[in-house]
């Protein structure tokens, strides 16, 4: 084993420490890398919140880095060599032979996808650490070249969020010619917005926040509905062909349906769990209610060279990673423009 510098809650704790943390020698196909830039999902928050077991957990499910070290069968064949630019989301393995995964789509793996903290290890079943650690050590399958001309930093985020939204706007033939409406302006939104507007589509917010709304224009949203007035929700009846729903917390979905267009249909990427509505909502107007979470291998590869060719990368604030849960408790206020991310320097 390893030794690296991490950020863990432990215990009972709702707060991360700067504690060491052990990670595994290299395995053939295996990357070692130095962490330098790691984004604060919402999705940390909750695990951070969330924790019953008291087991250690280190978040952090996308980051950039660069390799330091590469297993023996690791070769320029697979593309890496130390000192390489790159970047890593929130699945780090899968079985690799199941439906999926032929098909591409390894965060849908019927065995599960390794994730990337919180996950069991296929080979040793230990509990995966996150990424906000100095050292990530990942089968090299699962990282990808970050492109040249994209800020690490901010490119980041493009690792959960940014796929997050790329394949349900994939998959749901966004482009030109297509009304869609994000809900929930925070990370994983605004970064739909920016690769809806990219992808030719007449591209509105949805948020309870009518104090966001210039930033939304400034995204290149034509249109900003504010959720918390009757009126403006009720103009926005049957608008869009596709709404992509990033609210953190379980919601009545009836309201956003609403504003979905005949055949259209409801992506409710955000808060993950049970949901109620009335059938009613989808029976008026042919709606689909669909979901989305991740992304495949080629997905994040084909993601990450679309935001290089349109210059996307998230709105941040850089912290120092000693100021974590500062950037954790700012999260849950919602006191966020529109992504954390942490510099790991301050670990060495
Ligand atoms: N499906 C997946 O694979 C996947 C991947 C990553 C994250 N997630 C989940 O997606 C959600 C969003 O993540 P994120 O990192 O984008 O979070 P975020 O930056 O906090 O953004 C969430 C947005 O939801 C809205 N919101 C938050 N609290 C709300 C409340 N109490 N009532 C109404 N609206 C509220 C806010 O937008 P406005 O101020 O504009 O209203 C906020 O900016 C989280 O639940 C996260 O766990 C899912
Ligand atoms: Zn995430
Ligand atoms: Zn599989």
């Amino acid at each position: 084993m390893r030794t690296t510098v991490s950020w863990q809650a432990e215990g009972p704790a709702t707060t991360l420490r700067r504690t060491p943390l052990k990670r595994r020698d290299l395995r053939p196909d295996d990357l070692a890398i130095r962490v330098d830039y790691c984004g604060v999902c919402h999705t940390d928050l909750h695990a951070v919140r969330s924790r019953e077991d008291g087991r250690p957990l280190v978040p952090g499910h996308e980051f950039t880095g660069v390799v330091t070290e590469t297993g023996s069968e690791v070769s320029g064949v697979t593309g890496f060599a130390v000192g390489d630019a790159v970047a890593v989301g929130n699945i780090v393995d899968s079985c690799g032979t199941c439906a999926m995964c032929r098909a591409g789509q390894e965060n849908f793996c019927h065995a599960f996808p390794t994730l990337t903290y919180g996950g069991v290890d296929r080979h040793d079943g230990s509990t995966t650490q996150g990424g906000y650690s100095r050292e990530y050590v990942v089968r090299s399958r699962f990282a990808y070249p970050l492109p040249s001309v994209l800020d690490p930093a901010a490119a980041a985020p493009l690792l959960c969020a940014g796929v997050t939204v790329w394949e349900p706007l994939h998959a749901l033939a966004v482009g030109p010619g297509v009304r869609v409406a994000v809900a929930g302006l925070g990370g994983l939104g605004h970064l739909a917005v920016k690769i809806a507007v990219a992808l030719g589509a007449e591209t509105s917010v949805i948020s309870r926040s009518p104090d966001k709304a210039d930033d939304a224009r400034r995204l290149g949203a034509h249109d900003v509905i504010v959720s918390t007035d009757p009126e403006d929700m009720a103009a926005a009846r049957d608008r869009f062909d596709v709404v992509i729903d990033t609210i953190a917390i379980p919601h009545d979905l009836g309201p956003y349906l609403r504003l979905v267009a005949l055949d259209g249909t409801l992506s409710h990427l955000g808060h993950l769990g049970p949901v109620t509505l009335e059938t009613t909502d989808l029976l008026i107007g042919r709606k689909r209610l669909s979901s989305a979470g991740s992304g495949g291998r080629p997905a994040t590869a084909a993601m990450l060279t679309f935001c290089a060719e349109h210059g996307i990368t998230a709105d941040i604030e850089l912290l120092p990673s000693a100021r974590v849960n500062e950037a954790l408790d700012r999260l849950g206020r919602n006191d966020v423009r529109y992504r954390f991310v942490l510099d790991l320097s301050d670990l060495d």
